[in-house]
């Protein structure tokens, strides 16, 4: 098979490359590295199956010869990133995605997107079934994020209905593991960097708040399963083992042999409460489930960040002093 991944330089996509190639596929990356990093495909471009593209892909998506699938993962995708990028978000999510699905279409290759929990915005429902439509909201800062995808999802459908293209639409749920970038705003790599270097580990609000985390080997194993079925989806792929950020805090502590004070910080805006994947439909349907445990993922990614990237003075984060000491105080009593 030869698939192409946008976004293939990024986290998630970079361990689907590596996937494909292993299992004997070409792999053509397309990706313009707004938040990827070109180490991450290092090794791989050293190989005869691996093709590299930097290109824009709300630009233009041009790529030679046979496509048989097409896994679009283009999207900044931690809050910080897109915060940091809310146009170029809402650009790929929606010119990114249409140009994809030419692609696909004009190559009559399987599509598939990365969508995300985050269409259900902070749900009144909980666990999150597929068939829940979401609480998002439309004008907040975080709807550059949800309302693109909310968009690619529905362009998807467009082009499945019109042309036929066979679509699937995957809702990604947290994913953790080796590659994720320190500054990237995520609680595990900013646990990780805290307490590898001793600083004060920041908890949003009181940590009560929860995630599920999919290791990121179980997440690509769901992505290639679903689009080798080709199922229409949508289709939930995460870890439905909830933790609360105070407790994952704790874990990662450990793991690291750290000293670190957790510490307690203002929750960002339409930060949701509650976040579990339902995936019923998965499992029944694909066959898929995650099978990595928290701790042992959580080591392996340690292990990574231990060896990989030393951590760099500027990236430690300080959280607000007032906010900061009272809430210390208050966890301390
Ligand atoms: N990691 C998660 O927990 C998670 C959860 C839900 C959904 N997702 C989805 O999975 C996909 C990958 O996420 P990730 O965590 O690997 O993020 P990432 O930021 O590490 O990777 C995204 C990649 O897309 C590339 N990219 C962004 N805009 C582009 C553009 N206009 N043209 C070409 N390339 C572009 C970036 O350079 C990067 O390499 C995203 O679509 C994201 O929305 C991820």
């Amino acid at each position: 098979m030869r698939a192409v991944v946008t976004g293939g330089a990024g986290f998630v996509g970079s361990h689907l490359c590596e996937r494909l190639v292993t299992l004997g596929h070409d792999v053509v990356c397309v990706d313009n590295f707004a938040t990827g990093r070109r180490e991450n495909v290092a090794r791989l471009l050293r190989g005869p199956r691996f093709h590299l593209i930097e290109q824009d892909v709300s630009e233009a998506l041009e790529v030679d010869g046979e496509i048989d699938a097409l896994f679009h993962l283009a999207s900044p995708a931690s809050p910080a990133d897109y915060l940091r990028l809310p146009v170029e978000t809402l650009k790929v999510g929606s010119l990114g995605t249409l140009n994809a699905l030419e692609l696909a279409r004009a190559k009559g290759a399987r599509f598939l997107i990365s969508s995300t929990s985050e269409v259900y915005g902070d749900p009144e429902v909980h666990p999150q079934p597929e068939g829940y439509w979401g609480n998002v909201n439309p004008i907040g800062p975080r709807s550059v994020y949800d309302e693109a995808k909310r968009f690619g999802e529905a362009a998807t459908m467009a082009y499945r209905r019109t042309y036929g293209v066979a679509t699937t639409i995957v809702r990604i749920f947290n994913t953790y593991g080796p590659r994720m970038r320190r500054d990237d705003g995520r609680a595990v790599p900013a646990f990780i960097t805290q307490a590898l270097a001793g600083d004060p580990m920041t908890v949003t609000g009181d940590g009560g708040q929860t995630r599920s985390l999919c290791y990121v080997d179980d997440l690509v194993e769901g992505l290639v399963t679903a689009l080798e079925q080709s199922h229409p989806g949508p289709v939930n792929l995460g870890n439905p083992h909830e933790v609360s950020m105070r407790r994952l805090a704790l874990v990662v502590k450990e793991i690291c042999e750290s000293t670190s004070p957790l510490s307690f910080v203002p929750r960002p805006e339409d930060d949701p409460q509650v976040r579990r994947p339902d995936i019923a439909r998965a499992t029944a349907e694909l066959g898929w489930s995650p099978r990595t445990e928290l701790a042992e993922g959580l080591r392996r990614t340690v292990a990574w960040f231990r060896l990989t990237d030393p951590v760099p003075p500027a990236a430690r984060l300080s959280p607000p002093e007032p906010y900061r000491l009272r809430h210390e105080m208050a966890a301390a009593r």
